[in-house]
């Protein structure tokens, strides 16, 4: 079995698939890290940019079976028939941008990366490629061990997709405003 975690930067991905290797004796396959590796990382001023393209071509001939794989590239460079299951850890936008602030993002950065999980945008994403194999899990105001329980829990059953809606939440709060305009 192949299984994928996914999610925005912050969410939490390396924690959980940390704990979720060990405890199933994965090895672990970072995909920034195998694309450093590769030397497909192209600099640019403030980000890295990574030619996703020749990315997924290299991955595909990849052994991916038995492995855990994890980053937010997994949806561009991955294919349905290369895995069992993919999981998108999603994070209150609130909690993100502790996270954030705690990394000394830049402003542009912190409004840029909380905007692309109120929108959900690698889990629509994840969603429309994957489809039955996709799963969503909510990690705010969880503890560490809770989300690795509920990550083994979709694994084994291959259910209990839930529901995140960020842009509700955020436009209840009157907050629209605070994450979306510079
Ligand atoms: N369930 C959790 N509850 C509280 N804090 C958490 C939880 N999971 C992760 N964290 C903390 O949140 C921060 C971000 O986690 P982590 O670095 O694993 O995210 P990531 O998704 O791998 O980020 P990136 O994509 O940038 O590598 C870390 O400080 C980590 O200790
Ligand atoms: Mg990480």
């Amino acid at each position: 079995m192949s299984i994928v975690i996914t999610g925005n930067p912050g969410v939490g991905k390396h924690t959980i698939t940390k704990k979720i290797s060990e405890i199933l004796n994965y090895p672990i396959i970072d995909i920034n890290i195998f694309a450093k590796n590769l030397g497909l990382f192209e600099k640019n001023e403030n980000t890295n940019d990574v030619d996703t393209q020749k990315l997924a071509k290299i991955i595909t001939n990849e052994k991916l079976n038995g492995k855990i794989i994890v980053g937010h590239l997994a949806p561009y460079v991955l294919k349905k028939n290369q895995i069992e299951i993919i999981i998108i850890l999603r994070r209150n936008p609130y909690e993100l941008e502790s996270v954030y602030k705690e990394r000394n993002y830049s402003e542009i950065k912190i409004k840029e990366n909380i905007g692309s999980e109120i929108l959900g945008i690698i889990s629509h994403d994840t969603i429309k490629k994957f489809e039955e194999k996709a799963f969503q899990i909510d990690v705010s105001k969880q503890s560490i061990e809770k989300v690795v329980e509920k990550v083994l829990e979709v694994i084994s059953k291959k259910e209990g997709n839930e529901e995140v809606d960020w842009l509700n939440l955020v436009t209840k709060n009157n907050d629209l405003k605070k994450f979306f305009t510079h």
